[in-house]
């Protein structure tokens, strides 16, 4: 792998603008895009697609998150879901969407409902079989972003 690519595949800012902060380090016992990253480690493509499709239909089973998505194209959705976490698992960085702060603008989404949707992507993650530090690896992604997708003004549930 080049420099390039190696600096791509682990330090890839996701925003396309300024807004996306994601860790720089890469999963523990990430090669980047090669053999061994967490990508492949899971199963490249196929299993990420699964995990994206599993995930929404979690998602949307839940009215009140369903609600969010009434009016969004699915297909794009998880294909642009598909390509952000490819990138944050090291593998072939293809992701075309918005940063996650200007996705989410004007959403009002919470922090309760943003904790349901990535409590969501976990548990799928664990279903899947995904290993412990891949699932830790996107724990901590979580954490991180929160700040860029939920409302600024929303106030956490009870
Ligand atoms: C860290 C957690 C999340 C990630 C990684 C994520 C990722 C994404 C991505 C990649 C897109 C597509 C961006 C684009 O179209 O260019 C998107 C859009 C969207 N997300 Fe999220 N999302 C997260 C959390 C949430 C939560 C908690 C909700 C709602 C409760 C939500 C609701 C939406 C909606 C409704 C859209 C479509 C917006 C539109 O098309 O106008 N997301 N998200």
């Amino acid at each position: 792998m080049t420099e390039t690519e190696a600096n791509r595949s682990s330090t890839r800012d996701l925003s396309t603008e300024d807004t996306v902060e994601l860790p720089e380090q890469a999963v523990p016992g990430d090669g980047g895009e090669g053999a061994g990253s967490a990508y492949e480690r899971i199963g490249g493509a196929v299993a990420v697609q699964a995990a994206v499709r599993i995930f929404y239909e979690r998602v949307l089973a839940e009215p009140d998150l369903a609600g969010y998505f009434e009016s969004v194209e699915m297909a794009g959705q998880r294909r642009h879901l598909a390509a952000m976490l490819t990138v944050l698992l090291g593998g072939p960085d293809t992701y075309t969407g918005r940063g996650l702060a200007q996705a989410h603008q004007g959403l009002g989404i919470s922090s309760a409902h943003y904790a349901r949707v990535g409590a969501h992507l976990l548990a799928t993650l664990m279903w899947l079989d995904v290993p412990a530090d891949v699932v830790d690896h996107i724990r901590e992604t979580l954490g991180q972003v929160e700040s860029q997708v939920v409302a600024p003004r929303s106030r956490p549930a009870g």
